[in-house]
């Protein structure tokens, strides 16, 4: 193996020690504690596991956590009834509605009904359009533990190429934003890109988002290339599962500068940054002064 292993898991304690460090001091300078409200609804198994890692690592930053867990068959009027009660509660500083919803809940309807300024996914149109236009937004979690990553490993990305696979609202369009917006040459790949393999050998930075197991093989990259791999993907290993990535680790491992492990990289960075977001929003609404180095 060849690839130096980019420790998402350590950037991410890393990072909730800084942010356990301003939640103390704004509670100690200013008497307010960041509030981060997770509505989930329904009971899928693996929205369950990250809304009680949420819970547990937002109390664990010295942040207030507030859960709305409701039944798979509440209505729209339901729900749009929560969310406008965490928009109107002065204790809520961030909002996160799990993803996906149940079918018959139309999720940009109710994304849109929150607060952009409390909007800590980053999902709402108007954080979408900031964020587009190169303005002052609250940034997607994923794509912004990976863009964090990728300029402490190579500090300026100034004029890489950059293959984006997949075109998720969640991974894909903000990843490729923000990879503009540090003055890469962007590509986005998907599902029914012609030459996908010819097109990953070209990238200087490759991020994986397309949520099949192991997809990409060690032959679709460029020699010392940076290897995110956004994938978390549960498969089979005789009687038990494991988790694996979008990429084929040990072919890729071989070939590339740089790589992010499954598990234990990207997934832990997508929380710390959801923590960084929330503090954020609470300096915002509080017209304090940003914390330094949690966003872009
Ligand atoms: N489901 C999978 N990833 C995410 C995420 O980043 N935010 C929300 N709200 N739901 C998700």
């Amino acid at each position: 193996m060849v690839a130096q292993i980019i420790d998402g898991k350590a950037f991410a304690a890393k990072m909730r020690d800084k942010i356990a460090a301003q939640v103390a001091a704004l509670k100690a300078d200013h008497g307010i504690t960041p509030g981060l409200a997770v509505v989930l609804v329904g009971q899928d198994p693996a929205s369950q596991v990250y809304v009680r890692s949420k819970g547990k690592q937002t109390v664990e930053v010295g942040m207030a956590s507030f859960e709305h867990r409701l039944a798979a068959d509440t209505s729209e009027a339901e729900l749009l009834a929560v969310i406008d009660a965490l928009n109107a509660d002065p204790k809520i500083h961030g909002i996160l509605v799990q993803l996906p919803l149940p079918d018959h809940l139309d999720s940009d309807l109710v994304i849109n009904r929150i607060d952009p300024a409390k909007d800590v996914d980053g999902f709402h149109i108007s954080n979408v359009g900031l964020l587009g236009t190169g303005q002052k937004a609250m940034v997607p979690c994923t794509p912004l533990g990976c863009l964090m990553m990728l300029r402490a490993h190579h500090g300026s990305l100034s004029g890489l190429h950059a293959v984006v696979v997949g075109r998720s609202n969640i991974v894909g369009k903000p990843m490729a934003q923000l990879l503009l917006g540090d003055s890469c040459t962007v590509t986005i790949a998907h599902s029914r890109t012609r030459n996908l393999a010819e097109i990953c050998r070209s990238a200087d930075i490759l991020v994986a988002a397309v949520g099949r197991p192991e997809m990409i093989p060690g032959e679709w990259v460029k020699p010392g290339a940076t290897v995110m791999d956004v994938g978390i993907n549960r498969v089979a290993d005789g009687a038990k599962t494991r988790l694996v990535g979008d990429v084929d680790f040990d072919s890729a491992a071989a070939v590339a500068g740089a790589i992010t492990p499954v598990p234990g990289g990207v997934g832990p960075m997508t929380i710390a940054c959801l923590l960084a977001n929330t503090l954020t929003a609470t300096c915002r609404a509080n017209g304090l002064p940003e914390p330094e180095g949690l966003t872009v």
